[in-house]
């Protein structure tokens, strides 16, 4: 896949304005940091020049309008004093154009442009004349001309910004989430954002021209149980009671269904205190969407048709269908249910081939009912051990006992303190089924399945980034048939995997009481470069069985009318066979725009402690505040 070649060149049309340069503001990795930001359609550009001070934007203007009397608008960016003439690069969110004060033209507002610093907001007007010979810029659109000014105003004065307002600074993300309003003047910020908006405008016309309605769902709720903490807002009029912000819209768009409105979306924002992570923000935005009369390959054969016009759109264009992975093989070669398919480095099972071995470690595993599983890091073998202690410190690290490993040098030597537990046949067989060569690093997991599939899927990510294992452009896959349940060892009782609003597969609806952990269903998670990007499921459309569902959650049926009865009531009103997806948006930008935080595609993102540099939130409030929903601080 090339996105690199697919992204549209401003060149291609001449009225196209430059597009804003692509450089993500956090690199992602090696390989992904080349990844372009798609610019944006250029549509935009003349209706920007309508019911507006300017007649032309900073970013449009080529040798084609030499002689025309244009006036601009934005922000000075950079001013040079050149023996006499001034020379302003005029800034705004279409690109740059560099305007010239000549004290024989302009006169008297000569002074203005001697007074000029970074960030004043100006408007001039004056004719576009092509850049002296050998002047010219090749770099900028706007590079063959300027603007002689006629005439100039100054709009507003500015104070000197904390950073420069530039691509590539180093200063740190706190400071430019203190000043986000001047970081987004940024143009790769700026880029972040155009991206979002086209892309979520590409899903606003896929899905419209699939009838689906969209329809504002409500922000002040009842708890939705996602699984994560609620948000929770106190109310003044009922006291001692309180709204939940709401997870996902997951059971209103399922009463929309039972509304009859056969195909919703919305463009929804979802609460969830958890704590945070480059992937994860206390409020993030779903594409979610829900429609009835439908079976799972429905949901995905529809969500795929959307994502090929975004992708389309994004400059990243997609081969479909996309392959389908089980969860169960998903978790067997990588170790996770949101595999990055874009290298090996795959987990291979060698339980039998070392279970009669004289290696308590792996021996006791087997026996235990665990397994013993391997990663050939090809290449890795000439690793000093310091090297290869810090990739059994990240195995640790994620819950690992300990990681053993045998190197084979490129020199044909293999090194490591355990192959003296191997018979011949068991060291050969570990050889063949790794199919090891020399120059080669094999490094093992041995527990239950769970705790190696963890270290490993870790260990595996660490080495890609270590080997610095290409991973070009972007690989799409559905993970499909989760378990219904699994079982939460904190909880000690059964949680559900996605929600327990999800469907059981049919054929398991017999063992639903005897055998939840047996149970599948019907769902399928959208997994992109190595991230959950969404997840559905079809949806429980019976009473009746929604509550031996809730029942084997742990709930007694009192509860479950407690906290579910609307649901279970409107499920008996002639509820639609139904199902859904969400695409987690913020992700999808991300990792459209090679970013590595979620952080950069957001206009004004939380910190990882959940804070807002800029507004201050979360702040104390007015004890009066406090008094009036009748809550007192401890
Ligand atoms: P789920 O909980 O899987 O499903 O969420 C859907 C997608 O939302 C994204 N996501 C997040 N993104 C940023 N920050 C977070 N804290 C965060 N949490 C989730 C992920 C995820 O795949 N109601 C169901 C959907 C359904 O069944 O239709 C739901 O919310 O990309
Ligand atoms: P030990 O016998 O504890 O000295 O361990 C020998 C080697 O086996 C060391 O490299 C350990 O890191 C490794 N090891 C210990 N426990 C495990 C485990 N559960 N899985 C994989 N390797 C392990």
């Amino acid at each position: 896949m090339t996105d690199t070649a697919a992204a549209p060149s401003a060149s291609a049309t001449p009225a196209t304005p430059a597009p804003v340069a692509a450089a993500p503001a956090t690199p992602a990795a090696p390989a992904s940091a080349a990844t372009p930001i798609a610019p944006v359609a250029a549509a935009s550009t003349e209706a920007l020049n309508a019911h507006s001070m300017h007649t032309h934007t900073c970013g449009q203007l080529t040798a084609a309008a030499i002689g025309e009397q244009v006036t601009l608008t934005g922000w000075v960016s950079h001013r040079r004093d050149h023996g006499g003439l001034i020379f302003v690069d005029l800034r705004d969110r279409t690109g740059i154009t560099q305007v010239v004060f000549d004290p024989e033209v302009i006169g008297e507002q000569f002074a203005l442009g001697e007074r000029m610093r970074p960030e004043w907001v100006i408007g001039v007007s004056g004719t576009v004349r092509a850049r002296p010979e050998g002047t010219a810029n090749p770099a900028m659109y706007t590079g063959e001309i300027e603007v002689l000014l006629t005439r100039v105003e100054i709009l507003n004065a500015a104070k000197t910004p904390p950073f420069a307002i530039t691509d590539g600074i180093e200063t740190d993300e706190l400071t430019r989430l203190r000043w986000r309003y001047l970081d987004i003047r940024r143009p790769e910020v700026l880029a972040a954002l155009k991206l979002r908006s086209a892309v979520t405008a590409a899903m606003h016309r896929a899905l419209n021209a699939r009838g689906f309605i969209e329809v504002e769902t409500p922000i002040l709720g009842r708890s939705t149980p996602e699984g994560a903490r609620d948000f929770l807002v106190p109310s003044r009029t009922s006291q001692g009671s309180f709204y939940a912000l709401p997870q996902s819209p997951q059971l209103f768009k399922q009463l929309l269904m039972m509304g009859g409105i056969e195909r919703y979306y919305q463009i929804a924002r979802c609460f969830r205190d958890e704590d945070l992570r480059a992937d994860r923000q206390p409020e993030f935005t779903q594409l979610d969407l829900e429609m009835s009369f439908v079976e799972q390959d429905d949901v995905i054969a529809l969500m795929e048709e959307v994502m090929a016009e975004v992708l389309e759109v994004a400059g990243a264009p997609h081969p479909f269908p996309l392959p389908r992975l089980s969860y169960a093989e998903a978790l067997e070669r990588f170790g996770n249910d949101r595999p990055d398919t874009r290298f090996g480095l795959e987990l291979v099972d060698i339980s039998a081939v070392v279970a009669k071995s004289t290696f308590k470690v792996f021996a006791s595993a087997v026996a235990a009912g665990g397994v013993v599983k391997a990663i050939n890091a090809k290449g890795a073998g000439d690793l000093s051990r310091g090297e290869i202690d810090k990739i059994a410190a990240v195995a640790t690290e994620h819950g690992a006992r300990g990681m053993a490993w045998i190197a084979f040098t490129s020199a044909g030597e293999a090194k490591s303190p355990i192959i003296k537990f191997f018979s011949e046949e068991e060291f050969a067989a570990i050889k063949d089924a790794l199919e090891v060569q020399p120059g080669d690093l094999v490094v093992f997991g041995a527990d239950d399945f769970e705790t190696v599939s963890a270290a490993l899927s870790a260990v595996r990510l660490y080495l890609a980034e270590l080997l610095a294992v290409p991973r070009e452009g972007h690989e799409l896959l559905w993970v499909v048939d989760f378990p219904m349940f699994r079982y939460d060892a904190d909880e000690k009782r059964c949680v559900a995997n996605h929600h327990p609003f999800t469907r059981i597969k049919d054929e398991d609806l017999d063992r639903l009481e005897s055998d939840p952990l047996a149970c599948g269903s019907y769902s399928y998670d959208l997994v992109m470069d190595g991230y959950e990007i969404g997840g559905g499921t079809l949806r429980i459309h019976s009473t009746e069985l929604q509550l031996r569902v809730l029942k084997a959650l742990g709930f007694t049926e009192d509860e479950a009318q407690q906290q579910f009865g609307f649901l279970l009531e409107a499920l008996s009103f002639g509820a639609p066979p139904h199902g859904g997806i969400a695409l987690g948006l913020d992700r999808l930008v991300m990792l459209l725009g090679g970013f590595e935080s979620i952080r950069d595609v957001i206009a004004f993102p939380k910190t990882s402690s959940g804070a807002d540099p800029l507004t201050g939130a979360p702040a104390p409030i007015a004890a009066r505040q406090l008094r009036e929903v009748g809550l007192r601080l401890q």
